[in-house]
C-alpha cells in the first residue's frame, strides 16, 4: 500500500517520526522503498549530486521528470515528493502546469520552496488536486549560500507565520531548512501538518537528508548529515578490484564464461577447413 499524506499526519499525531530521504534512481528507489523509507523526495540536489551541475538553478523541468518516472518504478510504498525546480513555478498557472505534469510522471506530491511568494501558488496546486510539500526557512534557490535562518526573534516571527499560513494555503508538509532547534519546536506544535527538518535540530515530527550525505559520496561534508555508510569507498573498491583482475588476468574467471563443446568445436574446425582451407 502506497503511504499518503493522511499516513504521514497519523504519525506525526502518533509522534512516530516520518523519514524521507532524497532518490534519484530505480535501483536506490527500491532499497530506500523496501527500506520503509516514508517519503521519497526527488529533490532537485539531483543537479549537484548526480548531473554534475554547479548549482541547483541548473536543473530543468525535464532532468526532474527523468529522474522522478525512474523513482516512481521502483517506490512501491514510499510516497513519491518531486522538487519544482527553479523558475518551473514563477505563477499560480505555472506551478499547476509543472506540478500536474510530475503527477503524470509518478509524483504523488510536489514540494516547493518560498514563502509568502508560495501562499497562492500552494492554493492553486493543492486546488488542482495535487498534495505540496512547502518549504521555509534556507531556500536553495533562491538564497545561494547557505546560512541558518530566524536566529533573531523578527526573522523567527516571520517563520512562524509563513508556517501558519502555507498550512491555511493547503499545505500538507512542511520542510524546515536550516533553522535553529527552539525555533523547529515552535513551529511543529504551532502547525497540524507534519514538519521535516533538515539541519533544524531534532524536535520536527521527521527528517530529511540527501542520499548522497548519508552515504558518504557528497564532495561536501555539512553539519547537518552524517555519513552513516562509506558507499563511495565501497564503490572505489568495487571498481579497483575489478580494474586490476582484468590487467592481471584473473578476470573473467572459469565461472564468469562459457564454454563449447567438443563437437561443435569439431564442426567450427571442419568447416573453417572447408572454407578457408585450414584445419
Ligand atoms: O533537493 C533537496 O535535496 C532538498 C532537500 C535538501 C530538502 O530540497
Amino acid at each position: 500500500m502506497k503511504i499518503t499524506t493522511s499516513d504521514l499526519l497519523r504519525k506525526k499525531r502518533a509522534g512516530e517520526k516520518i523519514v524521507m530521504l532524497t532518490c534519484y534512481d530505480f535501483p536506490t528507489a527500491t532499497l530506500e522503498d523496501a527500506a520503509g523509507v516514508d517519503i521519497q523526495l526527488v529533490g532537485d540536489s539531483v543537479g549537484t549530486n548526480v548531473l554534475g551541475y554547479a548549482d541547483v538553478t541548473q536543473v530543468t523541468v525535464n532532468d526532474m521528470l527523468h529522474h522522478m518516472r525512474a523513482v516512481a518504478r521502483g517506490a512501491k510504498h514510499s510516497f513519491v515528493l518531486g522538487d519544482l525546480p527553479y523558475r518551473s513555478f514563477e505563477t499560480p498557472e505555472a506551478a499547476v502546469k509543472t506540478a500536474t505534469l510530475f503527477a503524470e510522471n509518478g509524483a504523488d506530491g510536489v514540494k516547493m520552496e518560498g514563502e509568502e511568494d508560495a501562499i497562492e501558488k500552494v492554493k492553486a496546486v493543492t486546488g488542482a488536486g495535487v498534495p505540496v510539500c512547502a518549504h521555509i526557512g534556507y531556500t536553495p534557490q533562491k538564497l545561494g549560500k547557505a546560512a541558518v535562518q530566524g536566529k533573531d526573534a523578527a526573522r523567527a516571527m516571520q517563520l512562524i507565520d509563513i508556517a501558519g499560513r502555507l498550512e491555511q494555503a493547503g499545505a500538507s508538509i512542511l520542510v524546515l531548512e536550516l533553522i535553529p532547534d527552539e525555533l523547529s519546536a515552535i513551529i511543529a506544535r504551532a502547525v497540524s501538518i507534519p514538519t521535516i527538518g533538515i539541519g533544524a535540530g531534532r524536535s520536527c515530527d521527521g527528517q530529511v537528508q540527501v542520499f548522497h550525505d548519508i552515504a558518504g559520496m557528497s564532495p561536501a561534508i555539512f553539519r547537518h548529515a552524517h555519513v552513516f555508510h562509506d558507499v563511495k569507498s565501497a564503490m572505489r573498491l568495487a571498481i579497483d578490484s575489478y580494474l586490476s583482475a582484468t590487467r592481471n588476468g584473473q578476470f573473467p574467471a572459469e565461472a564468469n564464461m562459457a564454454h563449447l563443446s567438443e563437437t561443435v568445436r569439431n564442426e567450427i574446425a571442419e568447416s573453417l577447413g572447408r572454407t578457408t582451407g585450414r584445419v
